[in-house]
């Protein structure tokens, strides 16, 4: 039996059954029985050429997307999923955006999820006006932007621009935060970034534990409820998001975490917590002080064991608590698999 085509087999294989050739070289993808001789122009021909090259390229890109793994060794891995920090902004609470930062960097075992809107870039031109009340100019966040890297770039896992440094991508087609990440293992993507996380219990163990994750800075699209805060992230594992973990942020809101079923296993929703306080935007909204952030909780911590467990908690505190635990459980906090094996 012939073996299935993948998706770009099947592009490639469709397309050259028209063209005659495949894209960028000549060499034919179909037999001669399969052609369809419908006389077409070189000039057709080498658009059709083309096209199918740069579709080809784009269907190895989702592929690609699809596989991604954050590859650990140690008994456990921990994520601190952090976002809305909005550095720019009077209201963001700076100190705690670069204490977490500092926690993040000095914890053995723990890295980093950022998942949109580090910094508040207002260069929408129908939020300029924003700008020119701003104490700090866009060159001046953007380099906050690369100090908080500096804390935390070797430890960034995951980073997931949010609506506001993409504006500069719509506006100009610049993703500036993939410019300016340090860690070549950073899995960043402008809109979403789904993974596998893979923690090995040591550099000898030839099995793995494995889940699946799924970072975006919003998830509006699966809708809001007012009765469940993780609404939207819930909802599209049942839309064909193949995730265990999802985690979203861009709600200004507190940070949390809740368990629910995904795909009949064991699901967590992480809610990322806003660093930006009582400020324009959140009387705007008619999130005070006093009333929809009342624990101030901005960083959610997901924990995965290679024995198989993962839960998360919200609050550094919780997190640091669970880290002593398992410390003094003699419990070895993970590194990057590959650096594991680089030490030799
Ligand atoms: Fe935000
Ligand atoms: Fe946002």
């Amino acid at each position: 039996m012939t073996p299935a085509k993948n998706f770009t087999e099947q592009i490639a294989h469709t397309l050259s059954r028209i063209t005659g050739v495949v894209s960028g070289g000549g060499n034919k993808d179909c037999d001669d029985a399969d052609s369809l001789d419908i006389g077409l122009t070189d000039s057709e021909q080498a658009l059709l050429a083309r096209a199918t090259g740069l579709s080809i390229q784009n269907a190895k890109v989702s592929e690609r997307r699809r596989q991604q793994e954050l590859i650990f060794a140690g008994d456990f891995v921990a994520f601190a999923c952090v976002a809305d920090q909005h550095l720019g902004s009077p209201a963001t609470d700076v100190a705690a955006v670069f204490e977490d930062a500092a926690w993040i960097a000095e914890t053995p075992g723990v890295f980093a999820f950022q998942v949109g809107d580090l910094i508040d870039n207002f260069i929408n031109p129908h939020l300029l006006r924003k700008q020119f009340e701003s104490q700090f100019t866009i060159p001046e966040e953007w380099k906050l932007a690369k100090v908080f890297l500096k804390l935390i770039g070797q430890k960034l896992a995951i980073s997931v621009a949010g609506n506001h440094e993409n504006w500069l991508l719509s506006l100009g087609g610049i993703d500036f935060f993939q410019e300016i990440l340090l860690s070549d293992k950073t899995l960043h993507d402008a809109y979403e970034v789904a993974a596998v996380v893979k923690l090995y219990k040591d550099r000898n163990s030839a099995t793995s534990f494995e889940l699946p994750i799924c970072a975006r800075h919003s998830w509006r699209a699966f809708g809001s409820s007012q009765w469940n805060p993780t609404h939207a992230i819930e909802k599209a594992t049942k839309f064909g998001g193949r995730f265990l973990v999802g985690i979203g942020a861009h709600t200004h809101l507190g940070g949390l975490a809740r368990d629910f079923t995904s795909h009949g296993e064991k699901g967590i929703a992480i809610r990322c917590g806003t660093y930006q306080r009582d400020g324009t935007y959140a009387r705007s909204l008619g999130y005070t002080a006093q009333s929809s952030m009342p624990d101030d909780c901005q960083i959610v911590v997901l924990f995965v064991l290679a024995d198989g467990g993962y839960f998360a908690v919200a609050g550094r505190d919780t997190a640091n608590s669970i880290l002593q635990s398992f410390l003094s459980s003699g419990l070895v906090p993970a590194k990057y698999l590959i650096d594991v094996l680089q030490e030799g």
